[in-house]
């Protein structure tokens, strides 16, 4: 019988989380044990793609098509220490991920995203085996000169973009000081299935559109993102699991700028032959949130030999997809 890798992903409940359990759950190589504290995510959306069991100690080994949910919180060693016992990689997407969160209440977004990073690496310190994958942001640069790239100088401008690049420093540190192997990968805005509850721009866009409810945007709508398709940002997470690279950070995204407003013209097509056009205000921009963004990929190309493999127009379409299916089910 083949021995298999275990992977613990912090987190699992939310929009990435589930959306990674998607694309490892047959691999009968795996075995996935996520940790989450249901602040955010819940189970109703993991379990449509997995069978869920309740971590207990002394499990019996996992099926395939089956994923064990410890209920924890990442700030805590007691949990932590139990959920990473015998993994071999750890996802660490659990956060506070958002940034208007984190300007409403910076000390708790400082407690869950830097002292909860740092508690599971400190629970690895002594398994220099074990890879560490964390889930940075295009945020911890703050407001720089497009295409942003790893050599910028980072100057957050929000405290979300603040905690992750102190948690990427603990990243460094660990794999300078104890010969961890971690990898930060900086994600820009993500998009596609399995978002129902995000507040990110498409998520947000799609379910208004279709309550029939008007769409506010902050700003003039000239402000730009660059979009990266869940699907292609899951594999470059596959992708640096098994790199041998250390103590490295990576820009994860899709090398293309669009505006606010193009995501609205674009959804407005895809949504009208079904009856919904969008009803659009725009209003103050808001702070801490960037104005213009788009970013270099070429170090994830050349390094890791990831790609993204989805147009923006791709993408939409599959999300739209998913969630007009969701409405009908
Ligand atoms: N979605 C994006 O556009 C995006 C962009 C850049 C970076 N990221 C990063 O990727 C990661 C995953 O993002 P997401 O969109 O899936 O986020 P999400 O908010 O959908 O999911 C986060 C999950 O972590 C859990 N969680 C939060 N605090 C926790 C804690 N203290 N202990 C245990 N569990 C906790 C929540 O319950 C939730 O299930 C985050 O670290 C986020 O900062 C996301």
């Amino acid at each position: 019988m083949s021995i298999k890798q275990k992977w613990l992903i912090t987190g699992i409940c939310g929009f990435i989380g589930c959306n990674l359990v998607r694309s490892l759950v047959q691999d009968p190589d795996l075995s996935i044990i996520g940790l989450d504290n249901l602040s955010v995510g819940n189970t109703d959306e993991l379990s449509k793609l997995c069978t869920l069991r309740e971590w207990t100690p002394d499990m019996p080994p996992l099926a395939q098509g089956e994923v064990a949910l410890m209920i924890g919180d990442i700030t805590d060693p007691a949990a932590v220490a139990q959920a990473v016992d015998g993994v071999d990689v750890v996802v660490h997407l659990a956060a506070d991920s958002g940034v208007m969160t984190s300007l409403a209440a910076p000390l708790a977004n400082f407690h869950s995203n830097v002292l909860g990073t740092l508690t599971v690496l400190d629970a690895i310190r002594s398994h220099p085996k074990t890879s560490f994958i964390m889930a940075s942001t295009g945020a911890a640069l703050g407001q720089q000169v497009p295409p942003v790239h790893e050599q910028q100088v980072a100057r957050p401008i929000s405290p979300y973009g603040a905690g992750k690049l102190a948690a990427e420093a603990y990243c460094f540190g660990y794999a300078g000081s104890y010969g961890l192997r971690t990898c930060i990968l900086r994600f820009s805005n993500v998009y596609g299935p399995h978002s129902s509850q995000k507040t990110s721009v498409v998520a947000k866009f799609i379910r208004q559109m279709l309550a029939g409810e008007t769409i506010s945007i902050f700003g003039d709508g000239k402000q730009t993102r660059d979009f990266i398709y869940i699907e292609d940002l899951v594999e470059a997470i596959r992708i640096a699991v098994q790199t041998k690279q250390s103590g490295e950070v990576f820009h994860i995204a899709n090398h293309k700028e669009t505006t606010i407003d193009e995501v609205v013209t674009e959804l407005t097509q895809l949504l009208s032959p079904h009856g919904i056009q969008p009803k659009v205000e725009y209003a103050n921009s808001r702070a801490g949130e960037i104005v213009r963004n788009y970013v270099s990929i070429d170090k994830a190309k050349r390094v890791l030999g990831w790609s993204p493999r989805h147009t923006f127009a791709e993408g939409l379409e599959k999300t739209v997809a998913w969630f007009l299916a969701e409405r009908k089910a």
